[in-house]
């Protein structure tokens, strides 16, 4: 059967960015930021972005691209090997954690669209946010959050979410640059921007594997990788495009909504006198909602506003329902509709049990999510590097213009080394904080470089480029 493909540059940019800019800008990392130290977290996050995020996007653009395939398809048949394709399996995993939460809260932001329309929440957005976020409310809105996901995946209606990208984006942006404007001048507001723009040593002195961890997870969120969405979507790109020069536009457009996000969610937290480590994954509603209750023109402001943020949720879903969608057809050739209502049914059950228990929503929409991006993109690197070797040059370079060309050698040596060690560190780190397990930075520096040198001879062959 022919796969589908692009048919213009701008129907793949227009999906990758929608992947891309999603709840993980809007709600996540306001959430992320508060709980890890305002400034400092956006720092390690900032930097995180330009010297992994976007490198590692364009590590996942070339297997893409290179194998035309889904992430676990890619893997073994590049690789010749079914043992990669045993590591490609990760994705599948990754990818019902991911949908399992985030379905969750597109069920609340579709509930607050719909509030919008009433003021629902306008009086009382603490207590309306502690009332709805979890239960059996709660998975009736899940549910209705994934059937539209699903209509859209097994309808093929794509091209329908990319289009309305276009539209939402720039709604995005308007509509945080307006409500961002407003809430610095409320009085109380400076201390938000403290918070979240005024740098503090302090933090990171005290907590810097934990930011470290959360940063890095956050940055793999917010660009939607290490789960291999952005391989099943270069599988679509035509080799005439330039890899690096598309990776960059979106790893700009969408940290640019990120940290506008933050610039609405801090001062109205402060302005609002909220206990900002207190607000937890309810951040972004609490905020948010005083905001539109004391603006004129709150409710057509607030529809506007969650029915943007809906549509950027599910140009975001999609995405990852594509990812175990796209194995099951390729691999096992499962017809879309049946792939499709598969996992709705499966999604049905993990979603609910999320949005029933609280402590569980907490550690698979955090820390769980944060380890196997990270896990997952460290097999991607490791692959690129040392496997791929020179064809990801060749790949790299195709269609790319003489500025991209000329960092192809670099960029191999940073995916394929520095890049795996850095996230081998994080991922250790994260490991030993699940279980508890206190050991001493130089130990996890030693079994780093050791577990390092390990992959890096055990997967060494004659093609590797480095
Ligand atoms: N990047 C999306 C967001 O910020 O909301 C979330 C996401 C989508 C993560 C797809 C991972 C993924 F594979």
């Amino acid at each position: 059967m022919a796969r589908e493909s692009w048919n213009t540059r701008v129907g793949f940019i227009l999906a990758a960015v929608g992947s891309a800019v999603g709840l993980g800008n809007i709600w996540r990392f306001p959430w992320m930021t508060a709980e890890n130290g305002g400034s400092a977290f956006l720092l390690v996050y900032l930097l995180i972005i330009v010297a992994v995020g976007v490198p590692g996007l364009l590590g996942e653009f070339v297997i893409g691209r290179r194998a035309n395939r889904n992430p676990v398809g890619a893997l073994a048949s590049l690789s010749g090997s079914k043992r990669w394709g045993y590591v490609g399996l990760i994705t599948v995993v990754t990818a019902l954690s991911l949908l399992s939460f985030y379905s969750v809260v597109g069920g609340w932001i579709i509930r607050y669209f719909l509030g919008s329309f009433t003021g629902a929440y306008f009086a009382q957005p603490g207590a309306y946010f502690e009332a709805i976020n979890f239960g059996w409310e709660a998975a009736g809105f899940h549910v209705l959050f994934l059937a539209i996901t699903g209509t859209i995946v097994y309808a093929g209606v794509r091209r329908g979410i990319e289009i309305a990208t276009k539209v939402m984006m720039p709604s995005i942006v308007v509509l945080l640059v307006g409500l961002a404007a407003w809430a610095v001048t409320q009085p109380g507001a400076g201390a938000g921007l403290d918070f979240y723009l005024a740098f503090e040593m302090a933090p990171l002195r005290e907590n810097f594997f934990d930011i470290l961890l959360a940063a890095a997870g956050q940055a793999l969120f917010t660009l939607s990788v290490g789960a291999g969405t952005m391989i099943t979507y270069a599988s679509y790109i035509g080799e005439d495009r330039s890899l690096a020069a598309d990776g960059v536009a979106i790893g700009v457009t969408n940290t640019f909504v990120g940290v506008l996000a933050g610039l609405v969610v801090f001062p109205l937290l402060f302005a609002q006198g909220i206990e900002v480590g207190a607000g937890g994954p309810g951040a972004l509603f609490v905020s948010i909602a005083g905001a539109f209750s004391a603006l004129p023109g709150g409710v057509i402001l607030s529809v506007g506003f969650f029915g943007v943020v809906t549509l950027a949720a599910l140009s975001s879903s999609i995405s990852m329902l594509e990812i175990p969608v796209s194995y099951l057809v390729d691999e096992f050739g499962f017809s879309r509709a049946k792939a499709t209502g598969g996992l709705v049914l499966v999604y049905l059950v993990t979603g609910t049990y999320v949005a029933l228990t609280p402590g569980v929503f907490d550690f698979v929409a955090g820390t769980l999510v944060d380890l196997l991006l990270t896990g997952g993109l460290l097999a991607f690197l490791l692959f690129v590097g040392w496997v791929l070797g020179q064809t990801a040059i060749e790949e790299f370079e195709m269609g790319a213009g003489a500025i991209s060309r000329s960092i192809s050698h670099p960029w191999l040596y940073a995916v394929g080394v520095v890049l795996p060690l850095f996230l081998l560190f994080t991922l250790l780190t994260g490991i030993l904080g699940v279980f508890e397990v206190s050991i001493d930075t130089t130990w996890t520096l030693v079994a780093t470089a050791i577990l390092g040198l390990v992959a890096f001879v055990g997967l060494r062959h004659p093609e590797s480029a480095i």
